[in-house]
């Protein structure tokens, strides 16, 4: 089984998106119940765990202290997703107002096992507008068995009306701590063993994202990357790409570019075939300045250079080409060539 399914949050306490975990407690705990919920926020942050959790806090038959128990028919059912009373929707697929006029039809039934009937209506901000005008109504007044549990990661296509009507809880980018809370738990769970750097450098590289982490640490350990030097190395970090090579020419920053061939010299990186992958961009950007072969370009080296320049950066990378061969050491050439490009005024 992949880690991130494996290890999705099965309760509160699991849930390490700290002030949305003391929300939701806050919320369930009090008198006032909502019979609506909107989960806002990034991806991988949670919203579709804590929807079950909320699913399965209200339905479990020996809850305690908040926490479902895990262990009965109905928190199993729903860990399962064959639940008959929680329902999950895809509003990506199911977008029409058909789809929700026959949810305000069955709503209406009361549940077949359990207290609440549960929707959870994930990326709801992909309803038509007459689907979200028929959701409205029901939002408006539900029956007294039914809960609703909106997640969506762009809130702000919702209709106001939708968000008034409903409880809202942001969910926001995961903290580096909270990303190793996650990940130190599945650490011991798996009992992996890995520099305590790399998983500094996990968080760091998650993008605020529980799912995005996770998945990163399968493929540290997938590719033995347990070491911080091996687990740049599969982010590649540390290596130096034409592009970014091009970027720094554009920019004449002379020092990056002269110790990124230190760097390359170090690692015994092959010159010539860096020269050439250089030549290939600078072919990109004079066919996609002409419009022909546009797709083949990354975005950040367009219109990069103009005309005059491109020529110029021809001559000289092609010169450096063949006079590699004839020297010492192969980065002298590309280290001339860098100079004489930066300091041409
Ligand atoms: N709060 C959390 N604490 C620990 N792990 C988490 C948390 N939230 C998410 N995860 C991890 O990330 C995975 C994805 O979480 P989930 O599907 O709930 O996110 P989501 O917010 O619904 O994402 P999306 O917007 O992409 O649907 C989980 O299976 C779990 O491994
Ligand atoms: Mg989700
Ligand atoms: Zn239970």
């Amino acid at each position: 089984m992949v880690l991130y399914r494996k290890y999705r949050p099965q309760k509160l306490s699991e849930l390490d998106l700290v002030e949305v975990r003391e929300k939701l407690k806050r919320t369930l705990l009090s008198s006032f119940r909502p019979h609506a919920y909107l989960f806002s926020g990034p991806k991988g942050t949670g919203k579709t765990s804590a929807a079950r959790i909320v699913a399965k806090i209200l339905n479990c038959v020996q809850s305690r202290d908040m926490e479902p128990c895990n262990k009965c028919e109905s928190c199993t059912a729903i860990t399962e997703g064959r639940h008959l009373d929680v329902m999950e929707i895809d509003a990506a697929s199911n977008r029409g107002i058909d789809e929700i006029r026959d949810l305000r039809e069955k709503i209406k039934l009361v549940p077949v096992t359990a207290k609440y009937k549960v929707y959870i209506i994930d990326e709801v901000h992909m309803l038509t507008n007459d689907a979200f005008n028929a959701l409205l109504k029901t939002l408006e007044e539900p029956p007294s068995h039914a809960v609703f549990i909106l997640a969506t990661t762009e809130a702000e296509k919702l209709p106001e009306t939708i968000i008034s009507r409903s409880t809202r809880l942001n969910f926001h980018r995961a903290t580096n701590e909270e990303l190793k809370q996650a990940l130190n738990r599945i650490i011991s769970g798996e009992k992996f063993k890995l520099e305590t750097e790399v998983i500094d450098l996990i968080a760091e590289y998650a993008d605020g994202s529980f799912r995005d982490a996770t998945k990163l640490l399968e493929q540290a350990v997938n590719q033995g990357a347990i070491t911080i030097k091996n687990a740049r190395e599969m982010l590649g970090i540390d290596t130096v790409t034409p592009e970014k090579f091009l970027l720094d020419l554009s920019r004449k920053k002379t020092k990056e570019l002269l110790s990124a061939i230190v760097e390359m010299a170090d690692k015994g990186s092959d010159f010539r075939l860096f020269v050439t992958g250089i030549l290939d961009r600078l072919q990109a950007i004079l066919l996609d300045m002409h419009q022909i072969k546009q797709d083949n370009l990354a975005k950040e080296l367009r219109n990069l250079f103009s005309l005059k320049e491109l020529n110029l950066l021809f001559k000289l990378f092609s010169d450096t080409y063949m006079e590699m061969r004839m020297a010492s050491r192969p980065e002298l050439p590309l280290e001339t060539a860098v100079v004489e490009w930066c300091e041409r005024k």
